[in-house]
């Protein structure tokens, strides 16, 4: 009947927040508030930047769609005969979800289940679970700052219709298993894709700030410090580099270690995922997430896997910018999941 015109999205990260508005089938505004103390709690984080971000520009009565980091969620894929119908899927799934998540109830948890495959015999579903007092808090701090929210909605899942989306648009013809790796700040999000339906998660505790830990540690800098640093160094080709102390090639070393733990983490999961596909195999990975922003690291994922790893490519949205400087910084790896969340709504 009402329905509420979408003003933008916010992306509520790990290492800080991004905001995209949309006004007269335009980009408006793009800003990325990022937390100025990684180690302080979430919330507070999220309350610091929200006030510097409305400094900037106005966030009151904005109608936004809110995408929350993955790893609040409890993502689950469960497989149930459809006999199991008869027993009534939902107290199934309660039940299930009262074993595998500590402190899990009916009463105190959201969930949203997705179908991913069903036959004759049986359905494999895609159950995701938080509990209402983490949405709470995020909603009483959004409410306090005037922001409408219109939609809460998992990282993962924003980014999964963005995938879908430009697939769609690219006009092919043959069903493909995409695997889509997302590199963030404190965790790495893999899942798999295919026509848009999206399947099997995995979050790996292994994330850009992994990086910036190793190179505060071995250059005692403090945290901007390193983090500066770290978008000026390039990762590969160890063995040709001149160092110029002991500190920094054992510093290159850890690096590389975190890369290629990254690297066997996504083996694991494409063995896996393959195994358990129904039809095909997985035809391509597509990286993104700011973790994967060092120089250097793509060629490490190019490498390493047999299929190719791509960048997302937002040309085919023909998006329309109000600053075209605003063009560059949208297709950012950092803004993937923003996109996504937008762009289900206002395309
Ligand atoms: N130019 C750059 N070079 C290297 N790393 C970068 C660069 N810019 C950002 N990063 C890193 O990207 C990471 C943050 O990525 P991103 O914004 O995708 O995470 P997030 O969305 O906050 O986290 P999550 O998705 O896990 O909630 C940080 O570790 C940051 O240091
Ligand atoms: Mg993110």
């Amino acid at each position: 009947m009402f329905k509420f015109k979408v003003d933008g999205a916010l992306d509520i990260g790990s290492t800080g927040i991004k905001l995209v508005l949309y006004k007269n089938k335009k980009i408006d505004k793009i800003e990325i508030v990022n937390y100025s103390n990684i180690t302080e709690e979430k919330i507070i984080a999220l309350e610091e930047s929200l006030e510097i971000l409305g400094k900037k520009i106005n966030l009151k009565g904005k109608n936004l769609i809110v995408t929350i980091t993955a790893s609040k969620f409890h993502v689950k894929t469960l497989e149930y005969n459809n006999e199991d119908e008869e027993v009534n899927l939902e107290t199934k799934i309660e039940e299930d979800l009262e074993d595998i998540i500590l402190g899990y109830t009916k009463d105190e948890f959201i969930t949203q289940i997705e179908p991913v495959y069903e036959n004759d015999l049986n359905k494999k579903l895609l159950v995701v679970t938080i509990p209402i007092e983490e949405i709470e808090m995020i909603l009483g701090i959004l409410n306090h700052f005037k922001i409408r929210v219109l939609k809460i909605i998992p990282d993962f899942i924003a980014l999964n219709s963005l995938i879908d989306l430009l697939d769609q648009k690219s006009g092919k013809e043959t069903v493909e298993n995409i695997m889509i790796v997302d590199i963030g700040g404190e965790t790495s999000k893999i899942f798999m894709s295919t026509l848009g339906v999206l399947n099997m998660l995995r979050i790996v505790g292994i994330g850009g700030n992994d990086f910036t830990e190793i190179i505060r540690e071995h250059e005692m800098l403090d945290y901007e410090g390193a983090e500066l640093e770290k978008q000026n160094l390039e990762l590969g080709n160890d063995e040709n580099r001149i160092y110029k102390t002991q500190s920094e090639e054992s510093m290159f070393q850890d690096l590389t270690s975190v890369v290629n733990e990254l690297t066997t983490q996504i083996e694991d999961s494409l063995e896996y995922f393959n195994s358990n596909l129904g039809e095909g195999e997985i035809s391509k990975i597509i990286l993104t997430g700011g973790g994967a922003l060092i120089k250097g690291f793509k060629t490490y994922f190019d490498d390493s896997f047999d299929i190719p790893c791509e960048e997302i490519n937002l040309d085919s949205l023909n998006l329309e910018y109000k600053n075209m400087e605003d063009k560059e910084l949208l297709s950012n790896f950092r803004m993937m999941t923003l996109v996504g969340a937008l762009i289900k709504e206002v395309v």
